[in-house]
């Protein structure tokens, strides 16, 4: 396949990044990042890249003026920015509707300018949850029911994705992926938040009871699963991502323990996310049958402890954010 050049929204974050480090080392891609660099995205998750293939440029999705040109020189717009932390949506919803709604707008009015071929990014809690003795899992036609701010523009932002499709012929796709980890992930997420607890020999903290589900996926399988989209997807249509992953977050916990040497018992139970929804699951065979796609990490335990090595070993790429993550935490008593 002859080499494009990808601009890709939101590169400084977790996923976004890994998506970046993916598609310069399994393609000839050149790439440019437009990233904000809010509290969630990092410089450093860009560093040792091959020389003259990335340049970051940093700014704002919503900010027009910015995103035209942009768009106008790439061959294809891969949309990951966003504000992704639901906690956060529920203390402040205000920068959750500007990015994830007027963002994604913003970028998909100039994808129909100039007709460039875009790729959304977007999650499975757009579905909200499923029980935990359903034996039903999320599907492409599963319908839309998200629970909170977060979920809910990022809802908003996938129909509009639609709309454009239908109304405007904007060339794009969709996929809806579940809970990823691995490196480079804030410190405010589920499982660095406990590592690096660990690591300050903190006890790991499981809000309410720990029986919520979360399908597990390696970030670096959501990459190869984007790019197998952007190359091979049918225009309109949505694909959902995961990896066959479900744990509750008890057992994630006592893995994690496990893993870092301490005892089972050794986490406390504190107060529950309002409106927490209670399990995820996805059926990726549509994506898997479809465009040939499948995971490459099938071993949770194995991931789970390559991550936990990350941690220790680039403690000057999450020290920075500890104690701030922290405070906000302890102010809702979680
Ligand atoms: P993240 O919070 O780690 O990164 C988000 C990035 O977007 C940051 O670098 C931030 O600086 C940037 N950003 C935020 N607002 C911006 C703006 N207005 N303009 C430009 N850049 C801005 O998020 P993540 O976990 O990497 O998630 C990336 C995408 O993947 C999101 O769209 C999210 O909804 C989706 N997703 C995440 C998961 C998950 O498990 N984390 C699962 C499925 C889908
Ligand atoms: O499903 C995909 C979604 O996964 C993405 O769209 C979101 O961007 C991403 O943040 C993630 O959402 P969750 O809310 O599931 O992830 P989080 O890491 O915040 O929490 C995972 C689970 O762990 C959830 O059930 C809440 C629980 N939790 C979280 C924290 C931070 C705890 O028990 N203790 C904690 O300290």
């Amino acid at each position: 396949m002859a080499s494009r050049h990808l601009l890709v929204t939101g590169g400084a974050g977790f996923i976004g990044s890994n998506f970046v480090h993916h598609v310069l080392s399994h393609t000839d891609d050149t790439v440019t990042v437009l990233d904000a660099l809010t509290y969630a995205g990092n410089r450093a998750s860009l560093e040792g890249l091959p020389e003259g293939r990335m340049r970051l440029v940093v700014g704002d999705i919503a900010d027009a003026a910015t995103v035209d040109p942009l768009v106008a020189q790439a061959d294809a717009v891969v949309h990951y920015a966003a504000e992704s932390h639901n906690d956060n949506s529920l203390a402040d919803p205000s920068p959750f509707l500007h990015t994830n709604l007027i963002g994604t707008y913003t970028l998909l009015e100039a994808a129909r300018r100039h007709g460039t071929r875009f790729h959304h990014v977007s999650t499975d809690e757009v579905y909200g949850d499923l029980q935990l003795d359903d034996p039903q899992r999320f599907t492409e036609t599963t319908a839309y029911n998200p629970s909170s701010p977060y979920s809910a523009t990022k809802a908003g932002s996938d129909l509009l994705v639609r709309a454009w499709v239908r109304s405007f012929g904007v060339q794009a796709t969709l996929s809806n992926c579940s809970n990823n980890y691995g490196p480079r992930q804030h410190v405010e997420k589920f499982i660095p938040r406990q590592i690096t607890n660990l690591i300050d020999g903190i006890r790991p903290r499981l809000y309410g009871a720990g029986t919520n589900v979360r399908d597990w996926i390696h970030a670096d399988d959501h990459s190869s699963a984007v790019l197998a989209i952007l190359e091979r997807g049918q225009i309109g249509e949505t694909y959902l991502i995961g990896a066959d992953g479900e744990k509750n977050n008890k057992e994630v916990v006592e893995l994690l323990l496990q893993i870092m040497g301490r005892d089972a018992g050794d986490y406390d139970h504190v107060a529950d996310r309002p409106g927490h929804d209670l399990r995820y699951a996805i059926d990726s065979t549509r994506l898997r049958e479809e465009l040939g796609w499948k995971p490459a990490y099938g071993d949770f335990e194995q991931g789970l402890a390559a991550t936990v090595d990350w941690y220790r070993a680039n403690e000057a790429w999450w020290r920075p954010q500890k104690e701030a993550t922290e405070a906000k935490y302890a102010a809702t008593g979680q």
